[in-house]
């Protein structure tokens, strides 16, 4: 076989080339962006993973060379050698960074032919997203994914250096494990050695995490895979990166500097963005009341107002029977919006129907009083109270959702994020930090009728809190705290359990018995009584982070090989069929769902 490069040796990117290369001879190899026959001359855009230089196939400068020329087409693979020579007046091209310059080709070589591309390799073609996840590696060659990714890895580079720099150990945990309990589904894995026997692939490296605390490693980080088997959505995967830490003897506020200061560094680094240190913080009970949400997006107003204590006694049934009942009513205030249509209000109404609100009632603002269904049913004195808490002046349209606090709160936060971008409230390149603080350590699960963790079991409660732990478990409030970017939760941590007994005493909360937890976590409350350190950490979702810092609106665009919707790689057409004997050699039959 001949060595198909031969005597070529790549000299440039054809990114890289510029007016002072001007007079040099160079190789370039790389793919055909496009190529334009002008009639006697070609020209070929050629192309590499951070832009374009033009190369001229000229008759006059290589009879030859020019005649092979007439074969290029998109996509191909080539290697050019020529000279560099200064664009003609006139003909530069500000808009690339090599316009001042072509390549002038004196040899080409063809390293491969390429089929016309499923779609053409540019930003903004209107191709179906599965298309582009079937030819990923296609859409990978679209300069906005290229930057995406290359951007991805400048923020690992940076928080790598950061945290080196601060005395963290990177080391590595198993992903062949037992159950983490982050709160989603494991992926499990089947032991062909042990029949009947599962490894569950990791959550987070959680536990691991604070073993090697326990060890005396003190400060440990990784950027590390985690599997979840959850709902998709367009900020989450099955598979997604996180950039975990843990730190010994320390409280909430060094984790949250160290976090603090990454972030500061990122932004510096990547964005040459200046972020204000330390972060503004809200307590999980204020960010749910004022925004709804405990993820808010802090860059515009519309803040909601609880007017339960107001509505408790009107006329209007349906508000009084849900405060009757325990229940909450909150209004959103979107101010000068009278002008929406009836369509426009029922389709916000089948907007909060997703978050399972039953209704949205709705006054409109005008100088002559209120236009509103609902408006009969309230006295001067509620209207002029509802006026005065919900900020009304004319031209406002005012929302109201009566339900159970969770779901007035996540139905008229998630309307008020719509409305926000809706109405253009938020400046685009603006980015807002808040940590939430103080959240509730257990919440009820009404389907499994029992308290779970709002984190993680290992999170440590409020020390004051305590007693409480038995008597009203849902009034404890826990050392965690999340950070927040924009409304998205880009990370989250707390400070841990670090005391056998507590331990004990959260798992028995938590419903579970002793034979139970000793069972799932006997090895940590072992760890825990070996001398563990107290300790905490976080984690941050690297994907989300990364997607924020590059302006993107799905999770998907910077990651290289992502997953759809329904969890599958539509590239490699994973998950797939097992054969028999594999399935044999695992002891695991497959019960074909019913069709
Ligand atoms: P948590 O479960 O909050 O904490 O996860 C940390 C961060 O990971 C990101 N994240 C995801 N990103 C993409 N797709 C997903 N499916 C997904 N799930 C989570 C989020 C989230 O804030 N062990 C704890 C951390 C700790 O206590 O130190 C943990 O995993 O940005
Ligand atoms: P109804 O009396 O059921 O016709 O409702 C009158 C108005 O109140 C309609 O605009 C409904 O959308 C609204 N509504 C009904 N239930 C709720 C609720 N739980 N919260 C807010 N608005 C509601």
């Amino acid at each position: 076989m001949t060595d198909p490069i031969g005597t070529m040796r790549r000299t440039h990117h054809c990114c890289e080339l510029r007016a002072e290369n001007v007079g040099e001879e160079v190789v370039l190899m790389d793919w055909i962006q496009r190529r334009r026959d002008h009639g006697g001359v070609i020209f070929v855009d050629l192309r590499d993973r951070e832009g374009l230089t033009q190369v001229v196939f000229n008759p006059e400068v290589s009879p030859e060379v020019h005649e092979k020329a007439h074969v290029l087409r998109g996509e191909y693979v080539i290697g050019v050698r020529g000279k560099v020579e200064r664009r003609l007046e006139g003909m530069a091209n500000p808009k690339l960074a090599t316009g001042d310059i072509e390549v002038f080709a004196t040899e080409l070589r063809i390293f491969n032919a390429a089929m016309t591309p499923a779609f053409p390799i540019e930003d903004n073609v209107d191709v179906s997203e599965n298309i582009r996840l079937q030819y990923r590696h296609l859409d990978l060659r679209r300069p906005q994914i290229q930057k995406n990714i290359i951007r991805r890895h400048r923020a690992a580079e940076v928080i790598r250096n950061y945290l080196n720099g601060q005395g963290f150990l990177d080391i590595e945990t198993p992903f062949l494990t037992r159950s983490t309990p982050e709160g989603a589904r494991d992926y499990l894995v089947p032991s062909r050695v042990n029949p009947g026997h599962f490894y569950a692939l990791p959550q987070s490296p959680q536990l691991f995490k604070q073993l090697l605390m326990i060890a005396g490693y003190d400060r440990y980080y990784q950027i590390v895979r985690c599997f979840r088997d959850e709902d998709l959505r367009a900020d989450r995967q099955p598979e997604f990166t996180q950039v975990d830490l843990e730190m010994s003897f320390v409280g909430e506020e060094d984790v949250m500097s160290v976090a603090e200061e990454m972030m500061q560094r990122l932004f510096q680094e990547l964005l040459d963005r200046r972020m204000e240190i330390p972060f503004p913080r809200l307590t999980y009970a204020e960010a749910v009341d004022r925004f709804g949400l405990d993820k808010p997006d802090t860059r515009f107003g519309l803040e909601l107002s609880d007017i339960s204590d107001i509505v408790a006694d009107a006329g209007f049934k349906v508000f009084a029977s849900v405060v009757a009942k325990g229940g909450i009513v909150k209004a959103l205030n979107a101010k000068g919006c009278s002008d929406f249509t009836r369509k426009e209000i029922d389709d916000l109404a089948d907007f909060v129907a997703v978050y399972r609100a039953k209704g949205l009632a709705w006054i409109k603002v005008r100088e002559d009083g209120w236009q509103s269904p609902i408006a009969k049913f309230f006295s001067v004195e509620e209207k002029a109270a509802l006026s005065e808490r919900i900020d009304m002046s004319p031209g406002d349209l005012v929302f109201f959702v009566a339900d159970r606090p969770e779901v007035a709160n996540e139905s008229l936060g998630q309307l008020r994020n719509h409305l926000g971008r809706r109405l253009g409230l938020i400046e685009s390149g603006t980015f807002q930090f808040v940590w939430i603080t103080e959240f509730p350590l257990l919440e009820y699960d009404e389907n499994e009728r029992r308290y779970q963790a709002l984190h993680h079991p290992f999170t440590a409660p409020v020390e004051e809190d305590l007693h409480l732990l038995e008597k009203d478990p849902t009034r404890v409030r826990s050392r965690a705290y999340d950070l927040v970017l924009n409304g998205s939760e880009i990370g989250g941590g707390s400070i841990r359990v670090h005391r056998t007994d507590l331990q004990k005493r959260l798992f028995a909360a938590l419903g579970m018995e002793q034979e139970s937890y000793m069972e799932k976590f006997g090895f940590l409350l072992n760890a825990l009584e070996s001398g563990a350190p107290p300790h905490g950490g976080i984690a941050f979702g690297l994907d989300r982070l990364v997607m924020i810092l590059c302006g993107q609106a799905s999770i998907r665009d910077v990651i290289a090989f992502p997953k759809t919707q329904k969890a599958a790689c539509l590239l490699t057409e994973a998950p797939s069929e097992a054969g028999k004997a594999q399935l044999e050699e695992l002891s695991i039959r497959v019960r074909k769902p019913l069709a």
